[in-house]
């Protein structure tokens, strides 16, 4: 059941927006960001900063040039340097004004609830120690909230390309740290390591009490996503713009609300959609989906989650103050925050966009 409803002054209120105020609206209407993967967050100049500080030689010659090396063909080509950005990290106090400035940038963004995925293994295997991961990162989430008015949470992602035991390994190395983590996640090469792999780590992770998501259908067949509910039992799917090429699962998916964190701006960087005019988040909205935007990897991608709605509605015209409020609305359905929380943001939104329309 979705949270909202869409009542018939609300439905008013939204159909007298005229589609000239909309940017302005996307950006400042309150709303949850929950596809962000905090090491895809660091910008070129905080790489160099970082990498300055800890004495790391990076294999190119300054912002500018890292800046131009991403130009992505898929995946995986993006992966190999989003985790080569990430050798920068060593301290706490990296990890912490990583994490900062994004949650400064969410801020700006009105963002008010933010479920950050990171990734240990990227860091335990350069010989980082998890509790500097996860202490540097908690602190900021701490200090978002207190200084910032920012809701915060962290949830540790597996790196599918590798093994079930390194991910069983990672999880019983987090577990001293539990308090500071709300959930468990799956990203990494998606082709040819199927949501199946983590099945047994996945019944651990939901034991424990752990909030469980994974990507799937972002490369990967419908078959991935069917894998992720039926074997990882996913509270989300991160991405999942593929569902579309399986009729059954769509209705499945509309039937039980599974929410899809779409990524408008990261699938056209990664190839995934030829243009954002090409992209199905009009079509996944319409068939009753439970999606959102986000932004994925911003620092990569080319924009921040505003960015994403702007330019995914500037060219998409079928989009409209509508659509605004829905993916709003459902970012905050989808999050796993407490049920008087999302009605307090939900509220918010409805009042936000009958203001506006007044
Ligand atoms: N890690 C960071 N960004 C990712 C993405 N878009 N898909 C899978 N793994 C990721
Ligand atoms: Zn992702």
């Amino acid at each position: 059941m979705a949270i909202a409803t869409l009542t018939p002054a609300l439905a008013a209120a939204l159909d007298a927006l005229p589609a000239s105020r909309l940017p302005a609206l996307l950006c400042t209407m309150p709303k949850a960001e929950l596809h962000l993967h905090i090491e895809g967050s660091l910008e070129p100049e905080l790489i160099f900063r970082l990498a300055e500080r800890n004495g790391v030689t990076l294999p190119y010659a300054s912002v500018e040039a890292l800046r131009a090396a991403y130009a992505f063909t898929d995946l995986q080509s993006f992966l190999d340097i989003y985790y080569a950005g990430a050798s920068v990290l060593l301290q706490e106090a990296d990890f912490f004004d990583m994490a900062w400035a994004y949650l400064e940038k969410a801020a700006a963004e009105n963002i008010v609830h933010a479920e950050l995925f990171f990734d240990p293994q990227t860091h335990t295997d350069r010989g980082v120690p998890i509790d500097v991961v996860i202490r540097g990162l908690a602190r900021a989430v701490e200090r978002a909230r207190t200084e910032l008015g920012v809701s915060a949470a962290l949830i540790l992602c597996f790196l599918r390309h590798l093994s079930e035991a390194a991910a069983f390994g990672t999880l019983e190395a987090a577990l001293p740290w539990r308090e500071h983590f709300i959930g468990v996640g799956l990203d990494s090469s998606e082709l040819g390591h199927p949501p199946s792999k983590f099945e047994r780590v996945f019944a651990r992770c939901r034991e424990l009490g752990l909030h469980v998501v994974a990507h799937a259908g972002e490369e990967g067949p419908p078959a991935y996503i069917h894998e992720a509910l039926d074997l990882l039992h996913s509270e989300r799917i991160d991405h999942g713009v593929r569902c579309l090429e399986d009729p059954a699962l769509v209705q499945r998916l509309a039937a039980s609300r599974m929410p899809l964190t779409v990524c408008p701006l990261s699938n056209i960087k990664l190839c995934v959609f030829d243009s954002l005019a090409g992209h199905n988040l009009p079509a996944l909205l319409d068939a009753g989906l439970c999606a959102m935007v986000n932004s994925d990897d911003p620092a990569y991608f080319g924009g921040y989650l505003n960015q994403n709605l702007v330019e995914t509605f500037a060219a998409l015209p079928q989009l409209g103050a509508r659509q605004a409020w829905q993916l709003a609305s459902n970012s905050f359905e989808a999050s796993f925050a407490d049920a008087a929380e999302k009605a307090r943001w939900q509220a918010r939104l409805d009042t936000f966009f009958l203001t506006a329309a007044a």
